[in-house]
């Protein structure tokens, strides 16, 4: 009688520990769920909303959080790129948006935008001095500076991330992303329609950079685009006075100028099948012709476009 207890109990006993490790899993992932949308908090020095990200079946909230910086001026096209950009961002788990405008203050029309996008958010914004606005001067280097501020400010050794340069005259694939998100230190990729080629992009031996495929200035250090590479968040904390810099730096050279202050060449990551795939293009929009805009007698209504 003992040995057919024994018998039935040890034949059992897998069976009920698969059952209690099966529940116990899914009670992890249903508390664990609603922690992963709830991204964003509100910040004293800017204004930061939160959506719900795109639920997936894994634990989201072991992710690291991309943290994209995007630059943004007014002009006619602005909303149409951010629209693009947001569609985008949108369907991507865990990630940040950090809009930075180049006005004296955050306008309607992008703080509208923003809180109806569906992503996460921090809204700021900074003027470029005039004397910068000019052809042949980088750009955007204030408004990417401000957004690094704005990480180390508001981030610390406890929070993983990755950090991203977005430009809003640029198209994002989902793929990107991913191959960004296991950013250990800096990692690099091929970019689109950049530097007068079809795609600009790192030369990879072995595992690593070994040299750059470009049109334009071979020259250069770090021969990629803003669009080209991400950094992980805490290398950005650990190097609190690297910056994009004005002095001395030449349009298309912030790039190379920013990578030296943070790491080699020789410890760069390749990403994107060692840089093989284009997952990023800088597209550019065309100026729209607007030549037949009324002068005086305008539409009845105004609409923002
Ligand atoms: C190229 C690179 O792709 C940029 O990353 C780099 O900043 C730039 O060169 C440069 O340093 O000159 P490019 O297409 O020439 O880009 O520049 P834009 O895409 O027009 O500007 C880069 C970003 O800055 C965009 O997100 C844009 O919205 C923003 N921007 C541009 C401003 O915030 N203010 C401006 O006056 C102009
Ligand atoms: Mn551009």
């Amino acid at each position: 009688m003992k040995s057919v207890f024994f018998s039935r109990f040890f034949i059992l006993l897998p069976w009920v520990l698969i059952v209690i490790i099966m529940i116990d899993i899914d009670s992890k992932r249903t508390i664990r769920a609603p922690v992963a949308g709830r991204t964003g908090r509100t910040q004293r020095t800017a204004r930061t909303a939160g959506a719900p990200g795109v639920g997936g079946t894994h634990n989201q909230s072991a992710l690291p959080i991309i943290y994209a910086i995007t630059p943004t001026y007014t002009r006619p096209v602005q909303k149409a790129e951010l629209t693009r950009l947001a569609h985008a961002f949108r369907q991507v788990p865990r990630f940040h948006w950090i809009v930075v405008e180049d006005s004296t203050a955050r306008t309607e029309l992008v703080a509208r935008f923003l809180a109806r996008c569906g992503v996460p958010y921090t809204h700021l914004h900074v003027f470029t001095p005039r004397r910068f606005k000019r052809a042949g001067m980088p750009r955007a280097t204030e408004q990417r500076n401000v957004a690094l501020a704005w990480l180390r400010q508001h981030r610390s050794r406890r929070d993983t991330g990755v950090v991203f340069f977005a430009d809003d005259d640029n198209t994002y694939s989902l793929e990107l992303f991913e191959e960004m998100r296991s950013t250990r230190g800096v990692s690099v990729w091929p970019v689109g329609f950049v530097g007068g080629r079809a795609y600009e992009r790192p030369l990879v031996s072995g595992g690593k950079v070994v040299g750059w495929y470009t049109g334009w200035r071979p020259d250069r250090p770090f021969a990629t685009d803003m669009a080209g590479f991400a950094v992980n968040l805490q290398v950005i904390l650990a190097n609190p006075r690297a910056q994009f810099k004005r002095r001395g730096s030449q349009p298309g050279m912030q790039e190379s100028d920013f990578l030296k202050q943070i790491t080699k060449v020789t410890e760069l990551e390749p990403k994107a099948n060692n840089c093989t795939r284009v997952l990023v293009w800088h597209t550019r929009t065309e100026k729209p012709h607007l030549a037949n805009e009324p002068k005086h007698r305008k539409d009845t209504v105004v609409i923002e476009v």
